[in-house]
């Protein structure tokens, strides 16, 4: 049983394992597999969510698992109950395997070692999201074919971005060159990172465009959403500089016509709903990864 709580730590050979698998499970989304029956896979969600909880919970179900959700609102962490209380009380139930999404950090790694159960981070705070970089990681090696040596620009609110961080850890064992390009407000002081103009993002092997988190932001961060735009966004006339074999990708949810354009998101060269659909098979491998 293995807990995937980030990907600073985990070698390039694992990451590429969990590729090659949901490279096999892409294929093998025709019907449900029963290699996780009798197994039961908890989704609990501390924090609100869409993607990643609709795609762990598909992913579950086509692996043959029994699914049970959580929800914070409904709960009793609305009594005060603590994290750990919650998660050792779902484990008592008899689940076997805990997908977990979270606010604060550092919370996975202290609980993880007081359970017997492998835990899977969903994203906590600002600092991992490892089945977001995963599916990304997935998207540019299915678009170039490999991931060696690509040039990445990740531009946006990399501040409040565990998207940002994950990409970063997993991107550099490839080899890969990672910049930013996000306004002053909002970098990201303890990676080492080199900062980009919107200029030269637009030069990369694929520009990952990053939500504005407005929820996580201090009163006056972003003055103006259309300022906001015309500086970092990815507008119709930024997206048609970019190179003809270069991708777009976004984590979503997205701001239209903030950090990019309407006419963008579906464009031609736009992985973004690629990206959500790969998150499905990215999951199939971590969930069976865990439980075998
Ligand atoms: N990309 C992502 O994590 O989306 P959700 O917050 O909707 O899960």
């Amino acid at each position: 049983e293995r807990s995937l709580l980030g990907l600073k730590d985990i070698s390039k050979e694992e990451i590429v394992s969990i590729l090659d698998r949901a490279l096999h499970w892409e294929y093998h989304q025709d019907k449900v597999h029963n290699v996780l029956h009798g197994k039961f896979a908890a989704n609990m969600f501390f924090e609100n969510s869409t993607r990643t909880r609709f795609s762990f919970e598909i992913a579950e179900k086509r692996l043959g698992a029994d699914v049970v959700n959580f929800s914070a609102a409904t709960s009793s962490v609305e009594k005060g109950e603590s994290i750990y209380d919650t998660v050792k009380t779902l484990e008592s139930t008899g689940v076997d395997v805990g997908i977990i999404r979270l606010k604060p950090i550092g919370v996975l790694a202290e609980i993880a070692p007081k359970l017997n159960i492998p835990l899977i981070n969903a994203g906590d705070g600002n600092n991992e999201h490892p089945t977001q970089a995963l599916l990304d990681l997935y998207t540019m090696r299915k678009h170039f074919g490999s991931l060696e040596g690509l040039n990445v620009a990740i531009v946006g609110d990399v501040l409040h971005s565990r998207v940002a961080r994950s990409n970063v850890f997993a991107l550099r064992k490839f080899g890969c060159k990672v910049s930013f390009c996000t306004p002053p407000n909002m970098r990201m002081s303890d990676l080492d990172v080199p900062y980009i103009s919107m200029e030269d993002a637009l030069k990369a092997d694929v520009v990952m465009m990053l939500r504005v988190q407005l929820e996580r932001h201090e009163s006056g961060m972003l003055s103006s959403a259309e300022g906001y735009r015309q500086n970092y966004g990815l507008t119709s006339e930024r997206a048609a500089q970019i190179g003809k074999h270069a991708i777009i990708m976004h984590p979503a949810p997205f701001n239209r016509n903030v950090e990019i354009d309407d006419a963008v998101i579906e464009s031609e060269q736009s992985r973004i709903f690629p990206q959500m659909s790969n998150g499905v098979p990215i999951r199939m491998a971590v969930v069976e990864r865990a439980l075998s």
